[in-house]
């Protein structure tokens, strides 16, 4: 079998598939102590994320384990800033902290100079993962969506709702929309450049979506997310893009129908019965368990998960978390659910 004819691939073009092909966001992290020991080994984060043997390792542990249907590369949103030119850090304990870019002048600092030099580890890990993984497991790449990659660049830090944000995207409407607009450029280029190193899939992640209104959402997400989905079928017309715009609520089939995205990841917050009335004649639907419910009761997270295959189950579908896995999930859990997937 040729890779590109994986079950995750054959399911986001839409055709139904014998099987349920499943991957975890985040399925790569601090819940596995053999991550936890190869992390220990690095001297920082984005360290870790440009070596290549590491990141390849990281990305290739989960799939040991488990046998997801695809591998998402290991590597980070921020790596697009950082190879801009902004200064990006992550600290134990606290997540990422950035210098904040909120000036003409500091924005006019970023540039395009070093980008795929910078970036061209993260390539080298998709070339290495691509040929250790199994035939039948598709490989993943992914950007963050511009919006919530400005989140962390303007903010500087995490935040709840990022509402600074949004009142310096409505006071300074130049500078945001030239800052989006750099970083749709950058990384339509950056998915571009994973296609061409091995990833059969892009995911575009934005986190962030669900704390902008209705006229914000259809500017600063949907507008960027059908650039890039266009800059990409460009170049790469069969590849298909998965399109995350965390809890958007009421706005999924929007976003689906304006941004042409080959499938939608779906946030737990929508009940699977509601996401099916506004996706299903629109695209491939990839979601949605809590991933709360993979640190608690398995037989709980087991009957949900049975609940999401009957509510999509007739449909081509790519069971997945509504948001990453968290570093107190049980590796049981996982264990069972993997179990439960690949026997329906
Ligand atoms: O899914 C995977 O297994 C691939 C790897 C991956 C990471 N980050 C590794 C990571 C992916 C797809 C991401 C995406 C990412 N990064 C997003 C979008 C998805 C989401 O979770 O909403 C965002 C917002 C970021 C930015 C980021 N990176 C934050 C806020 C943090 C700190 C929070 C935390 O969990 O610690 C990170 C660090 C990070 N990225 C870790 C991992 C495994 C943990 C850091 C560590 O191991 O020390």
């Amino acid at each position: 079998m040729n890779s590109n004819n994986a079950l995750l691939i054959r399911s986001l073009q839409g055709k139904k598939q014998e099987r349920i092909p499943f991957w975890f966001m985040r399925q790569a992290g601090r819940y596995l102590p053999e991550y936890r020991e190869l992390r220990s080994r690095a001297k920082n984060f984005l360290d870790f994320c440009y070596t290549p043997a590491m990141a390849a390792e990281a990305t290739l542990q989960p799939i040991r384990r488990f046998g997801m249907s695809g591998a998402i590369i290991f590597s980070d949103i921020l790596v697009v800033p950082d190879a801009l030119g902004a200064n990006v850090n992550f600290q134990e304990g606290k997540g990422p902290v950035l210098t904040p870019v909120k000036t003409h002048e500091e924005l006019d600092r970023l540039s395009f100079d070093r980008f795929g030099e910078r970036l061209s580890p993260v390539y080298e890990a998709l070339r290495l993962t691509r040929a250790s993984l199994p035939q039948e497991t598709a490989l993943i790449g992914f950007v963050g969506a511009p919006w919530t990659i400005a989140c962390y660049m303007v903010q500087g830090i995490s935040d709840k709702n990022f509402h600074g944000v949004r009142e310096k995207a409505s006071a300074d409407a130049k500078f945001f929309s030239s800052l989006i607009a750099l970083l749709t450029e950058a990384v339509t280029r950056h998915a571009v450049a994973q296609i061409q190193s091995g990833a059969q899939v892009i995911q575009i992640f934005d986190s962030w979506a669900g704390v902008l209104n209705e006229e914000e959402f259809r500017r600063w997400c949907i507008e960027p997310a059908k650039r890039i989905v266009a800059g990409i079928r460009n170049v790469h017309p069969a590849v298909p893009v998965i399109g995350f715009p965390r809890m958007a609520g009421k706005l999924y089939g929007e976003y689906a129908k304006a941004t042409g995205v080959n499938a939608v990841s779906v946030d737990q917050s929508l009940p699977p019965q509601e996401a099916r009335e506004q996706l299903a004649e629109l695209c491939v639907i990839q979601g949605n368990l809590d991933p709360e419910l993979l640190c608690g009761d398995k037989n709980r997270m087991l009957a949900q998960a049975e609940k999401i295959i009957v509510t999509f189950g007739d449909k081509s579908f790519v069971f997945n978390l509504g948001h990453g896995i968290l570093p107190q999930t049980s590796i049981e859990n996982v264990e069972a659910l993997s179990r439960f997937l690949k026997a329906v």
